[in-house]
C-alpha cells in the first residue's frame, strides 16, 4: 500500500540528494550525464516518483503530490542545465588554443531565489501600516542603559517589575543591559522629537528566560507611542484595531482588560479573538475564544516628564507586542522555536 507520508519523505530526500550531488559531486560532463540518468532519466528517481504518485486514487492527494514532484523536477532540471552550461564553458576554455576570457558573458541565473523570513515579512507589513497612519518607524539600540530600559520608565532599581524582565548584562558595565522591551525608545523618542509625536519602534529584545512553545530569550517587539493633546484610550483602541485587522484579517475583534505596567496609567492587556476558532473556543485559546496579545496603556505622567513633555498639556498612549506571537497567530504556527531552528522545510512555506 502506498503511503502519502512515505512519498513526501522521498520527495524531500530526492531534493536534498540532487542538490548535494549537483553542487558538490559533479566535476565533469561525464559525471553529470551519469546523475542525469539517475535523477531525470526515463527510469530515474523523478520518473519513479511520478509513477508512484499517479497510482493514488484520491484526486486531491494525487494533485498535491504531483505538484510537489513537478516542482522538484523543475528545479533539478534547472540545476542540471546550469551545471551543464558551466561545465561546457570550462571544457571549451580548456580545449581552446589560447585562454579566452569573455567579460561580456552573462552571469549564470541563480538556481534558487531567496525570500524573506516570516518575521521580516510581518515586520515590513507593520512598518507599512504605521507609516500609512503617519507614524515614523524607529529601531533603537539593543545594548541599552539601565536608565532608558527601566528607570526612565518608572521602574527604579528595586522595583519588582524588574524580576519579570530579567535580561543579559555586560561584564564590567553594570549600567548596561540588553534591552528587554522596545519601550526603551519611549523617552529617547520624546527627547529627540518632542510632542506631538507618533512613533512605531520595531526591533529585537532579550530576556533571560527559559524557552518553550511561546517564549524565546531573543525575540522581536513592536511598540507604538502617540503623544498629543487630548489623546485617550479610544485612540489606542482605534490604532490597534487598524494594525490587527491589517495583519490578522478584517474579522478580528479585540478586548481590553485592566493590567499593570509601571510606565502606564491606566494599564491594559489586550486580547484578540482566537484566529483558529474565530472566537468559538478551542484548545489553543483554552476554550475562551480570546488570546492574550499585548500590553498597553496611557503613558504615565512621570514618563512624559522624563521625556521633557508637559503632562498637563499632553497625554499619550503606548502599546507593545511580540512580533513572533503576532506571526504565529497570522500563520497558525504552534511553536515559537520554529522561527530560529534554521529548518528550510519550515522557512520555505512563507
Ligand atoms: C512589555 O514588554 C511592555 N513593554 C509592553 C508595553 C508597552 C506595555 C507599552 C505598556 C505600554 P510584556 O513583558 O508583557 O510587556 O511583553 C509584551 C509582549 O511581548 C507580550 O505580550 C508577548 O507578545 C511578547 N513577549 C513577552 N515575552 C516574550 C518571550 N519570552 N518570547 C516571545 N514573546 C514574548
Amino acid at each position: 500500500m502506498l503511503n502519502i507520508e512515505a512519498i513526501r519523505k522521498q520527495i524531500i530526500s530526492l531534493e536534498q540528494d540532487y542538490q548535494t550531488i549537483f553542487f558538490r559531486e559533479v566535476r565533469s560532463l561525464v559525471d553529470l550525464e551519469k546523475y542525469r540518468i539517475e535523477f531525470l532519466g526515463r527510469g530515474g528517481r523523478v520518473a519513479g516518483l511520478t509513477l508512484a504518485v499517479g497510482s493514488f486514487e484520491d484526486k486531491i492527494v494525487r494533485k498535491k503530490l504531483g505538484m510537489a514532484v513537478n516542482r522538484v523536477k523543475q528545479s533539478a532540471k534547472e540545476l542540471y542545465d546550469n551545471k551543464k552550461r558551466e561545465l561546457s564553458m570550462v571544457q571549451d576554455t580548456l580545449s581552446a588554443p589560447e585562454e579566452i576570457l569573455d567579460v561580456t558573458q552573462p552571469a549564470l541565473p541563480p538556481t534558487r531565489a531567496g525570500h524573506y523570513h516570516p518575521i521580516t515579512i510581518v515586520e515590513r507589513e507593520l512598518a507599512d501600516v504605521f507609516t500609512s497612519m503617519g507614524f515614523m518607524v524607529l529601531d533603537g539600540p539593543e545594548l541599552e542603559s539601565d536608565y532608558y530600559n527601566f528607570e526612565a520608565l518608572n521602574i527604579p532599581p528595586d522595583h519588582p517589575a524588574r524580576d519579570i524582565q530579567d535580561t543579559f548584562y555586560i561584564k564590567g558595565h553594570p549600567d548596561w543591559v540588553m534591552r528587554t522591551q522596545t519601550s526603551n525608545m519611549q523617552v529617547r523618542a520624546m527627547r529627540e522629537y518632542g510632542a506631538p509625536l507618533r512613533v512605531a519602534v520595531i526591533g529585537r529584545v532579550f530576556r533571560h528566560e527559559a524557552t518553550d512553545a511561546s517564549h524565546e530569550h531573543t525575540f522581536h517587539q513592536i511598540e507604538g507611542l502617540v503623544v498629543d493633546e487630548g489623546i485617550s484610550l479610544a485612540h489606542l483602541k482605534g490604532a490597534l484595531l487598524v494594525m490587527l485587522k491589517e495583519i490578522l484579517g478584517a474579522e478580528i475583534k479585540i478586548r481590553l482588560r485592566p493590567s499593570y505596567f509601571p510606565f502606564v496609567e491606566p494599564g491594559v492587556e489586550i486580547d484578540v479573538s482566537c484566529t483558529l476558532c474565530k472566537g468559538a473556543g478551542c484548545r489553543t485559546c483554552k476554550q475562551t475564544g480570546w488570546m492574550e496579545l499585548l500590553g498597553a496603556g496611557m503613558v504615565h505622567p512621570r514618563v512624559l516628564e522624563a521625556g521633557g513633555v508637559d503632562p498637563k498639556r499632553y497625554t499619550g498612549f503606548a502599546f507593545g507586542t511580540g512580533i513572533e506571537r503576532l506571526t504565529m497567530l497570522k500563520y497558525g504556527i504552534e511553536d515559537i522555536r520554529h522561527f530560529y531552528a534554521s529548518e528550510l522545510r519550515f522557512i520555505e512555506q512563507f
